[in-house]
């Protein structure tokens, strides 16, 4: 059976990137490796402490997101070996459900060569999370542009800027993506679509064209971090303060309660920045791990050599 089996590595990512509310979203440079095989009797392998609790029967949702795969290709494979090894933190908004959506799906298409197309992929990817921005970044890497209005989802890519580096501050305690939507008013007034339309559109710009000083004036929204204030404390200081701090701009990563700063790699104030989120944090009673991360330009992949997952969890 053992020539058949796929190993899969895909990133985190990051979503919104403050104004891109479910249309921006980057890949991140750490990483979640699954492995899939046919088998006679599905079975589970979760390493790592941070994976307890994953259900290892078939609710579990790399075996089910695998099964839509085979069921949308018309082909029937009910029994599965999976085995997961994650460095994403869990509910933290470092996208660690779409990394195992992604790589679910992508394992599963690579079982049975890539039957479906990685559009497909997209669509069916987005159509499960509801929104296509953490989803999109781990699939095709780099910054992802995207849109889902319910039947399409359209996307263009982003080379990250190599300047660019990511600084996350990632607190302790979990926040559900679910919660963190509930906290959002159903409707919003045309003046805050227009300030979040033209924040976005200035981010992409910015990005896109690598002005790197216009990112703080771009990275502002209105139309969710305000009303996830109150789930993050310590959150609007940072979100109004890190620039002063030597960040190119600051936002709640996805639905956090991570807190990110884009910051220029060559930037003499990474220690300080690092030090005033940490702290203003701290003041609020909550502890962080601060990780300097990059934004990881290539997308999900499927590996020529298998790695040792048990190996990986062992290292870390
Ligand atoms: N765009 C989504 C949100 C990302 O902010 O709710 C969730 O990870």
């Amino acid at each position: 059976m053992n020539q058949t089996k796929v190993c899969i590595k895909v990133p985190a990512s990051t979503a919104n990137l403050g104004p891109g509310f479910d249309c921006l979203g980057m890949a991140l440079d750490i990483y979640a490796w699954i492995e899939m095989d046919f088998a006679l009797k599905t079975k589970i392998i979760l390493h790592g402490e941070q994976m307890l609790g994953i259900p290892l029967d078939k609710s579990n949702l790399i075996y089910k997101v695998a099964q839509m795969v085979f069921a949308e290709a018309g082909v029937s494979h009910p029994e599965l070996e999976i085995a997961m090894y994650s460095e994403i933190p869990l509910t933290r908004g470092l996208g660690s459900s779409a990394s195992a959506i992604i790589g679910g799906m992508v394992a599963a298409n690579a079982l049975i060569g890539n039957l479906l197309s990685q559009d497909k992929i997209f669509l069916m990817a987005t159509q499960l999370e509801k929104h296509p921005d953490n989803v999109g970044a781990s699939l095709f890497g780099g910054i992802v542009v995207a849109s889902w209005d319910g039947v399409r989802a359209d996307y263009i890519r982003i080379a990250p800027h190599e300047r660019l580096e990511v600084l996350v501050a990632i607190p302790e305690f979990q926040l559900s993506t679910e919660l963190a939507r509930h906290a959002l008013p159903k409707e919003v007034s045309m003046k805050d679509a227009v300030f979040n339309l033209s924040h976005s559109s200035l981010l992409v710009a910015a990005l896109c064209s690598g002005n790197l000083e216009m990112i703080r004036h771009a990275m502002q929204d209105v139309l969710h971090q305000p009303y996830r204030a109150a789930l993050v404390p310590g959150m609007e200081m940072i979100l109004k303060e890190a620039t002063d701090h030597g960040a190119l701009g600051v936002a709640l990563s996805g639905a956090g309660p991570t807190l990110l700063a884009l910051v220029d790699k060559t930037s003499h104030e990474k220690a300080g920045l690092a030090e005033f989120m940490q702290n203003t944090l701290l003041k609020e009673d909550i502890k962080s791990t601060m990780m300097w991360l990059k934004p990881e330009a290539l997308g999900v992949q499927v590996l020529a050599n298998s790695v040792s997952l048990a190996e990986l969890a062992a290292h870390k």
